[in-house]
């Protein structure tokens, strides 16, 4: 039957066409695709963001935190605080101890759950232990940070109008595969600056917008270090960085990662580190990376085409 099978075969075509688009649309857009995933929280119930969200609303919510150990693990692990109000959009920093009541070096892994559930989408990660294994020595006790915030969408949402607390569970379970384990001694509270972690916050936290020897979205980084500031060849910074007068030094960049835009008012960067063993293992990397890498002329155009808000 001809009819048929010309049928099928318009069928098929058309079929073929809607996945050559969509193919074309994942491969040509990256943006798209994070669109998706920070949409959708792709890859975790709560996601995981770079950046601050846009707006910070009046609307407050309260985040209460809970924390319990598995059997078969003996550690003690604790929210510092129980609950904090947030302004949605706002940026928290909080922090949980944990303390090896054990006599021998353990590693765990802690996951997380929100509730209610449906408000999981709106619950944004930005920093976080939960990522990885965890190892404590016999009796070490830590505080770890979680940076969070709770997305503004939330207060326009009809399904959450009567949620007035959110609350984020962890548990801690022993784990099962101890060899990746992160050494949760970088939480010490005076452990010393270690700059191959970073190297990590930097890829995670910082490279959307930074390279060391280009400029991107933002400026270049390699040899900031002593470097004046609004000072990259090339780069088209805000009128309030140019105009800032002064050399890159640690304290200064501890200040600028801490919140760039109340130490320089009118700064674009969208992004703060709030817990300051992150700040200082970060700069620590761009120290050293300043010792060694100069920043090459950038490439004209690269940052004036793409300009951050
Ligand atoms: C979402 C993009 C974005 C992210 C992520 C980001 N930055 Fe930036 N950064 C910028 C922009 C844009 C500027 C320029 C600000 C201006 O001109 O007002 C900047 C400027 C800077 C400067 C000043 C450089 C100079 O030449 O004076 C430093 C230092 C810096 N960023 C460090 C960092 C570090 C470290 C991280 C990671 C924790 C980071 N930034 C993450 C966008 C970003």
């Amino acid at each position: 039957m001809p009819s048929r099978s010309r049928q099928n075969w318009q069928v098929i075509a058309s079929c073929l066409a809607v996945l050559g688009i969509m193919c074309g649309i994942v491969a040509y857009s990256p943006t798209l695709y994070r669109m998706f995933c920070a949409a959708t929280g792709y890859g975790g119930t709560t996601q995981r963001v770079a950046a601050d969200a846009a707006a910070v609303s009046a609307q407050t919510v309260t985040v209460a935190f809970d924390a319990s150990v598995a059997p078969g693990l003996d550690w003690r692990f604790a929210p510092v605080e129980r609950t904090v109000a947030v302004h949605l959009g706002e940026q928290k920093l909080v922090y949980f101890t944990a303390e090896n009541l054990g006599s021998t070096p353990a590693v765990a892994h802690a996951t997380f759950n929100v509730t209610p559930q449906s408000s999981g989408i709106y619950f944004n990660k930005i920093q976080c232990f939960c990522f990885n294994e965890e190892r404590l020595d016999a009796h070490q006790k830590v505080q770890m940070p979680v940076v969070f915030y709770v997305d503004p969408a939330f207060g326009k949402d009809p399904e959450m109008h009567g949620v007035t607390v959110i609350t984020l569970g962890y548990t801690f379970f022993r784990s099962a595969n101890p060899q990746n384990a992160k050494d949760l001694a970088r939480f010490l509270v005076d452990a010393p600056p270690d700059a191959a972690h970073g190297k990590a916050l930097f890829a995670e936290r910082c490279s959307a917008c930074h390279a060391l020897d280009a400029n991107k979205l933002g400026p270049a980084l390699g040899g900031v270090v002593g470097r004046r500031v609004g000072s990259a060849a090339g780069y088209n910074y805000s009128p309030a960085v140019k105009n800032a007068d002064f050399v890159w030094s640690a304290d200064k960049l501890d200040r600028w990662l801490a919140d760039p835009r109340a130490f320089i008012p009118g700064a674009r960067m969208p992004v703060r580190v709030l817990d300051a063993p992150s700040r200082k293992d970060l700069i620590a990397y761009l120290e050293r990376e300043s010792g060694k890498a100069e920043a090459k002329p950038a490439i004209a155009g690269a940052a004036s085409s793409e300009q951050a808000r």
